[in-house]
């Protein structure tokens, strides 16, 4: 870096304590309010000859793309976990460094994670319904009741930081662990979870499973129709992971035939796009993927992802460089 602030673009508004940071450290030519389309993110950084993207998910960084950005570009920073949306290996042939944002989105993500499954189970659809139409009439002691969580074993499909966090939160409430990672963890990360090598022996033991898992090919649509029909009748599911895990023509007919209780779901196969039949079910607890979205963790997320294109454009290894872990 000479004595000029090296060109970046940030393709999305961001909290204005991470704006004011980035403009002192960056040439920021383009300050937005709206969300840039990935082509426009393209043509701006072939027109000021960026050095640094940062991006977010609806930024489709696909190899195609990445052939058109600018040799300038050094960094394509995400602020996400999730790094689905970017082909790393495609941007590393390019001489491009891609990061993302671990960690500082583990909390949030798990309390939502665990607010669907508590919502799931407590129906809480159906009821602020009834709220929500005046209410009127008493409740029957019968009527439309929950299940207790605990007692009951919650099995978890990808068992990194933000699986980790929901088995602690689900711990508190009662609930066993069970789970399916690549690798069994070390024991003082299992914390008394019971392991399994592969999803299909793991699930007929959930009363509650819930996805936490990347969006790979390998992972694509691991719960379809045989996976789902593994689950004991009555289990609840839950997904704030990514939508491509989840066949949800199967999701589907899993809910409206009752073989599962119910579902919490934060993560769709075509986002921003929801399939409108999940809209008809009663016992569909649904979210426009807020995983992360709190003020503190967006402005953690957004100050690392800043912190990562700070240390490409330095020549410094950024503490998040993908290229490394692959
Ligand atoms: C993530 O960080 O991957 C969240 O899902 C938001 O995209």
């Amino acid at each position: 870096m000479n004595g000029t602030r090296p060109k970046a673009i940030i393709a999305f508004p961001i909290l204005e304590s991470v704006a004011a940071r980035a403009r002192a450290e960056f040439d920021l030519q383009y300050d937005p309010t709206t969300p840039l389309e990935t082509e426009e993110l393209v043509r701006l950084a072939n027109q000021i000859q960026a050095e640094a993207l940062m991006v977010v998910m609806r930024h489709k960084m696909t190899e195609p793309v990445i052939a058109k950005l600018p040799e300038s570009v050094r960094v394509i920073s995400t602020a996400s976990v999730g790094f689905d949306h970017i082909d790393v290996a495609a941007a590393k042939k390019r001489g491009i460094v891609v990061t993302n944002t671990p960690d500082v989105l583990t909390d949030a993500t798990a309390d939502l994670g665990f607010l669907l499954l508590l919502a799931a189970s407590r129906r809480l659809p159906e009821a602020a319904a009834t709220m929500a139409s005046g209410w009127g009439q008493t409740q029957g002691f019968g009527e439309r009741l929950g299940r207790d969580l605990r007692g009951k074993t919650l099995a978890i499909y990808g068992m990194g930081r933000i699986g980790q966090a929901i088995a602690d939160r689900a711990r508190a409430f009662g609930m066993k662990i069970v789970y399916s990672n690549r690798r069994r963890l070390p024991q003082d990360l299992e914390k008394g979870a019971t392991y399994f090598a592969t999803l299909d022996e793991m699930l007929p033991h959930a009363d509650a499973l819930s996805l936490n898992a990347p969006g790979t090919k390998e992972t694509e649509k691991i719960m379809n129709e045989k996976t789902f029909a593994l689950l004991p009748k009555g289990a609840i599911f839950v997904n704030v992971a990514r939508g491509s895990l989840v066949d949800e023509e199967a999701l589907i007919n899993a809910l409206r035939s009752g073989h599962l209780f119910a579902a919490g779901l934060d993560v769709f196969a075509n986002e921003p796009q929801l399939d409108q039949r999940f809209l008809a079910l009663a016992n569909v607890v649904l979210t426009p993927h807020i995983g992360s979205a709190t003020v503190e963790t967006r402005e953690q997320m957004g100050l690392r992802a800043l912190e990562n294109m700070r240390a490409v454009v330095r020549g410094e290894t950024a503490k998040d460089a993908l290229e490394a872990k692959l």
